[in-house]
């Protein structure tokens, strides 16, 4: 071969791998001013067109699990049951500190792991805690001393008996099970209390109330009557601020100045629209302008009928609160405006920081919390734009509700005490200590790498052992894959070790909502009417944040939307879980 062809082939191989660094580079978040330009809302690659670049998709990684999925199969045919004696005999030999149930001598396996796949209990089987197997092996010896002036002298006379009066010497049938059926030994007062006891949750109560709310003072009361340590710092303060701001009375807005936003491009996520709204809304601040939506093409138009406002009006009006009290129809004269082509294309003329965060804000945090990163800061700002911008209006949100208290718009399924997928009551609101994952998979493999649901169940899982008291193995799914509530309809539970859970089955929760694995393009051609469809993508926003642990990829603007608005409507103080690698949301994307 001639040796030009080996070079030509050794460049050909660099300039490859450069291409590939610089396409992984692009897609890992990192935003920088120069690129802002560039990346669209959820990190598609836009090209100075705004056509939106293909990727290849990355694999669906890391399909390695900790936990044994395997306890939903059919339990293998029953060994015949052993005798108690014979456990007994058998159990001296095993002491290598591996209490609990272990019936199986040849099996020394970590009992962390697939438990469930171990041999299971026979009807009839006692249960014998190790420690007292132990104790009836060992030979108990009491001295009878009699205590004289002269220690050396004392009378010391052993008695070996196996009669002994030991307290640990019981019967071992005592401790057998944890199973109790309390009613046996209920005293009438105790059932007094019982019949008058009510169990209350100011959560639960939370929750219902957000549900019926109707208006944007309702909305605000809503805010304000929540504890301040169950949100951001100043979000009754940003709230009411970010409200008081873009609703002057009307009859002052020919005063004001505005920036003006153009709808981008329908390829945008609902996500994405909210997220960049939010930006311009701080840009919008920063400015000291009002920010309002170019009536005659809205940012978001496309999630929504044609004629859904009365006044023909297309926009995020038609489900949500007034965004603002000016429009761009009557308020507009030829100097009071800037007007934005979308979000991602600021006027080389006017500086913006990433953050977007009206300088008030940002300093509001730096005095109560000096370190304070700025991506934090960034976070905290993203979470009130949305948490502003979504407030539902009073229809929409009535139309919301009633789907989600509607039991044949959702469904939830549990494994039944004798294994079989059974169908279950839709918990309304959703009990304390539940979960919620949004697993985004569909289009979004381009920017991020997709994470497979067994990943999530894990993390749940492990939760739930090690909080058992305030875990609910109940979780409502969101997802754009059919495929994924199909899994989760072969998993009973994923034990990381017996008994140190909540409880033992999980009950899976979700909406039937029509499903399609693509993006929201796809999405919206497909189901009719539009407006309806979005206010049942809406409703899987509430659902999930009805929720108290959240697992999810921050990856994905949707994800990042639920962690926003269950931490400034709902309680921010309980976890939000991740599965997906940290490059991916790096920075939190825009
Ligand atoms: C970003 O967009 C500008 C035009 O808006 C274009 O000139 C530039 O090449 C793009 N950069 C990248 C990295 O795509
Ligand atoms: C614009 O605002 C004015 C004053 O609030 C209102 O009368 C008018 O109906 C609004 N127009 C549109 C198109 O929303
Ligand atoms: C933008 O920021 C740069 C650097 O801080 C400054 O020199 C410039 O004057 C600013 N431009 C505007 C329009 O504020
Ligand atoms: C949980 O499901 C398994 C099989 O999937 C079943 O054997 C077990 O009895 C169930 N547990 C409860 C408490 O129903
Ligand atoms: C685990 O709990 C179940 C009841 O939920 C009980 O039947 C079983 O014996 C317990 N297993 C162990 C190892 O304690
Ligand atoms: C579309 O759905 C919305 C919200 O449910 C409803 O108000 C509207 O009447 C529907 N439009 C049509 C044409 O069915």
């Amino acid at each position: 071969m001639p040796p030009q062809f080996g070079r030509v082939g050794i460049l050909a191989v660099i300039f490859t791998l450069l291409c590939f660094s610089a396409w992984r580079l692009s897609h890992t978040g990192t935003v920088s001013d120069s690129t802002i330009g560039n990346l669209s809302g959820s990190g598609h690659i836009i090209d100075a067109y705004g056509e939106y670049i293909e990727g290849t998709v990355p694999p669906i990684h890391d399909t390695s699990h900790k936990h044994d999925y395997n306890a939903n199969a059919p339990p293998p045919p029953p060994k015949p049951p052993s005798s108690p004696e014979s456990i007994v005999s058998s159990k001296p030999k095993d002491d290598d500190g591996d209490d609990g149930l272990d019936l199986d001598d040849d099996d020394d396996d970590d009992l962390a792991v697939g438990d469930a796949s171990k041999p299971q209990l026979v009807r009839g089987d006692k249960i014998y805690i190790t420690v007292t197997v132990k104790e009836v092996e060992t030979t108990t010896v009491f001295q009878d001393r009699t205590v004289t002036d002269n220690p050396s002298l004392e009378m010391v006379e052993d008695r070996t008996t196996a009669t002994a009066t030991s307290t640990i010497n019981r019967p071992f049938e005592r401790y057998a099970g944890l199973v109790e059926d309390y009613t046996e030994s209920l005293t009438p007062d105790d059932q007094k209390i019982l019949r008058e006891m009510e169990s209350t949750s100011s959560r639960q109560d939370r929750l219902m109330k957000m549900y019926d709310l109707d208006g944007a003072e309702d909305w605000l009361q809503f805010i304000k009557d929540q504890d301040d340590a169950a949100m951001p710092p100043f979000t009754k303060f940003a709230q009411e601020y970010i409200y008081n701001w873009q609703h002057p009375d009307p009859s002052a807005c020919k005063d004001r100045q505005f920036l003006v936003l153009h709808h981008n491009w329908d390829g945008n996520g609902l996500g994405t629209v909210v997220h960049g709204t939010g930006w311009v809304l701080g840009l919008a601040i920063r400015l000291n302008r009002i920010l309002i939506y170019d009536d005659e093409a809205s940012p978001g138009q496309n999630f929504l009928e044609e004629n859904c406002q009365t006044n023909g009006i297309r926009s995020l009006d038609c489900i949500f609160e007034r965004f603002s009290s000016c429009n761009s129809t009557d308020h507009l004269t030829e100097d009071n405006h800037i007007k934005l082509r979308s979000y991602w294309r600021i006027p080389e003329n006017i500086n913006m920081s990433t953050s977007a965060v009206p300088p008030l804000f940002g300093q509001m945090l730096k005095n109560n919390f000096p370190e304070m990163h700025y991506d934090a800061i960034k976070y905290w700002w993203r979470a009130q734009a949305s948490a502003y911008m979504m407030r539902m209006n009073g229809p929409a949100l009535k139309r919301l509700k009633s789907l989600r208290i509607d039991d044949s718009q959702n469904t939830a399924v549990t494994h039944s005490s004798t294994g079989e997928l059974i169908d279950t009551k839709v918990p309304y609101p959703l009990p304390d200590g539940s979960f919620s994952m949004h697993v985004r998979h569909g289009d979004k493999g381009v920017e991020m790498e997709l994470i497979p649901f067994k990943k999530y169940v894990d993390r749940a899982e492990e939760y739930a052992a090690m909080n058992m008291i305030m875990s609910r193995k109940t979780c409502f799914i969101s997802t754009e894959d059919k495929g994924v509530l199909d899994e989760a309809k072969e998993i009973g539970n994923a034990w990381i070790s017996v008994n140190t859970t909540s409880n033992e089955n999980w009950t899976w929760v979700w909406s039937n909502i029509p499903r399609i694995n693509g993006g929201p393009v796809e999405q919206l051609n497909s189901f009719g009417n539009r407006t309806d469809m979005t206010i049942k993508w809406v409703l899987q926003l509430f659902f999930a944040i009805e929720a108290s642990h959240i697992i999810g990829t921050r990856g994905s603007g949707w994800n990042r939307m639920i962690d926003e608005l269950r931490c400034i409507w709902v309680d921010c103080r309980t976890p939000y879980m991740e599965v997906g690698p940290f490059e991916d949301w790096v920075h939190y994307n825009f």
